[in-house]
């Protein structure tokens, strides 16, 4: 008799802990549009943000929560009421609305950060927990920095919110610090030591500043978590999260080790990936396990002929089985509506009629200038032209001229706010005299950090897509253009971040002392 594989609970993070990617801050409208694909990939928890933390996040947590209907819509609070009443306003009208309260434990943390001894640490934790239990049936509780905590005192603490009627205790290692065999025996001693643990789903969250956060999650599966925390691309803090797709491959292609399974439609993994990699432009490394671009590419002549003999001999899971398209169906100007929203289907995008319209004609005016379009080229549309906010500053024009015997010299002409401004400048090469210029008109502080270009597509013909990242004061802000003309495209990235810069500024008061 075969008994029956025990679920593990999938909670994604991406758009709270993986936003905290430095520079990854998504706009409400990239935010919808990723929680509406981790709802079609069959996550059982999105965590959708920070309400207390910014205006921005508590209405992107407030809009998933009444679109988004077949998953836990989970805001996080500190223990203080007004975290929790936030929280709570942001999720009331989810189908199955979370709050999760959390409050360090450590000895580093209480000492240094919270200033708190252990008792009052229990005090906060159990009143927050029965504060946020009086608003929503289902409470999490983390106990941040559970690694380097003493375990005696965490188990104290969740024995504590369990009988305040937590529904789930999440167990982090916050900085990334323990080890397989360690966090194994943290769940082994928290199972045995708090009488009413298996009452509760026991979750896990690991970071990855030691390059063990799947490791250490996997173990903790083995040992008894039912719920994992992670991020699609293991995008987060610092070295980010446990990666969402290598927990819920290596369950999959070892269940024969595991024997449990997720709820996750493998095939919407790819989509997921290239949805989350370019909404917050943090790009996947090529050697990255299950979605970087080499994870199904065989170089070496001994492995190419076992493939063409035999593909298991190489290949643990097929590149079908995670959702890279099958077919290169590339289109062009000859492709119509039907050709186009099935390609929209296949990247996991789900348009209205009148961003499909919208979508449509600029793809047709793309086709009419390269001979094939391809899927990047398709999300740079969705990127450019349905997800981004409505801009402060838009580039009317730009000319460049450059050459062996000129100095560089741009002139752009901008409107902001309705008002046009126009600036001429001399830079070190040409792209330095288009940002010079911008800036001049913009009248703009922000320092630039990084200038990245790389061709989305192939040919001579390819669009060159540009990333540049801005900062001013605290706020760092990603822009991002493309364009068939590297310099328009450099032009647009710059404006883009000034934007988005502009959108921070509004929008968001960081949160001091937050996780
Ligand atoms: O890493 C961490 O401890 C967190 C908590 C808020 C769960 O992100
Ligand atoms: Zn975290």
């Amino acid at each position: 008799m075969t008994t029956k594989p025990i679920h593990i609970r999938i909670f994604d993070t991406t758009l709270r802990d993986g936003e905290q990617s430095p520079g990854a801050s998504m706009n409400p409208r990239e935010k919808l549009e990723v929680a509406r694909q981790l709802e079609t990939l069959g996550v059982d928890a999105i965590e959708a943000g920070f309400p207390i933390s910014s205006e921005g996040d508590f209405e992107s947590v407030k809009t998933i929560a009444e679109k988004i209907k077949s998953c836990q819509i989970v805001g996080l609070a500190r223990t203080q009421p007004a975290d929790i009443e936030r929280a709570w306003e942001a999720v009331r009208h989810a189908e199955a609305p979370v709050i999760h309260v959390f409050i360090a434990t450590s000895p580093i943390h209480m000492k240094h950060k919270l200033r708190l001894n252990p008792d009052q640490v229990l005090e906060e934790a159990v009143f927050a927990v029965k504060a946020a239990k009086r608003l929503v049936s289902f409470v999490e509780f983390s106990a941040e920095d559970a690694t380097r905590s003493d375990p005696d005192f965490l188990c104290k603490v969740f024995q504590a919110v369990l009988d305040a009627g937590a529904s789930c205790i999440n167990i982090p290692d916050t900085v990334g610090y323990t080890v397989p065999a360690e966090y194994s025996r943290l769940l082994d001693t928290i199972r045995s030591k708090v009488p009413d643990i298996e009452r509760a789903i026991i979750s896990v969250h690991c970071h990855n500043d030691l390059g063990l956060a799947v490791a250490n999650t996997l173990t903790a599966i083995e040992h008894g978590a039912t719920q994992v925390e992670c991020t699609v691309n293991g995008i987060g803090e610092r070295a980010g999260n446990c990666s969402m797709e290598e927990v819920v491959m290596a369950l999959r292609t070892r269940r024969d080790h595991f024997g449990f399974q997720t709820r996750v439609d493998t095939e919407q993994i790819y989509p997921t990936s290239r949805m989350v990699s370019r909404v917050t432009g943090i790009r996947v490394q090529p050697n990255k396990a299950v979605v970087g671009a080499n994870a199904f590419a065989h170089e070496a002549g001994i492995h190419q002929d076992g493939m063409l003999k035999e593909k298991t001999t190489y290949e643990i899971m097929t590149p079908q089985s995670i959702g890279v398209p099958k077919s290169e169906l590339v289109l062009g100007k000859h492709s119509g509506r039907h050709a186009f929203r099935e390609k929209l289907k296949e990247l996991g995008y789900e348009l209205s009629d009148d961003q499909f319209h919208r979508a449509f004609a600029c793809f047709k005016a793309v086709a009419d200038k390269k001979k094939e379009v391809f899927d990047e080229d398709i999300e740079t549309i969705i990127a450019e032209e349905i997800l981004r906010l409505p801009d402060r500053y838009v580039l009317d024009f730009l000319s460049i001229t450059s050459g062996t015997h000129l100095i560089p010299t741009a002139t752009v002409q901008l409107t902001k706010d309705g008002e046009t401004l126009k600036q001429a400048e001399f830079g070190d090469g040409p792209v330095d005299a288009a940002f010079q210029a911008i800036r001049a008109s913009s009248g703009s502080r922000s320092e630039l950090l990084r200038y990245e270009v790389s061709a989305i597509t192939s040919g001579s013909d390819a669009q060159g897509e540009v990333s540049v990242r801005l900062k001013e004061g605290e706020h760092v802000a990603l822009g991002q253009g493309a364009s068939t003309d590297i310099l328009v495209a450099s032009a647009k990235a710059y404006v883009n971040a000034l934007n988005k810069l502009e959108y921070l500024k509004k929008m968001k008061k960081i949160l001091r002392g937050g996780p």
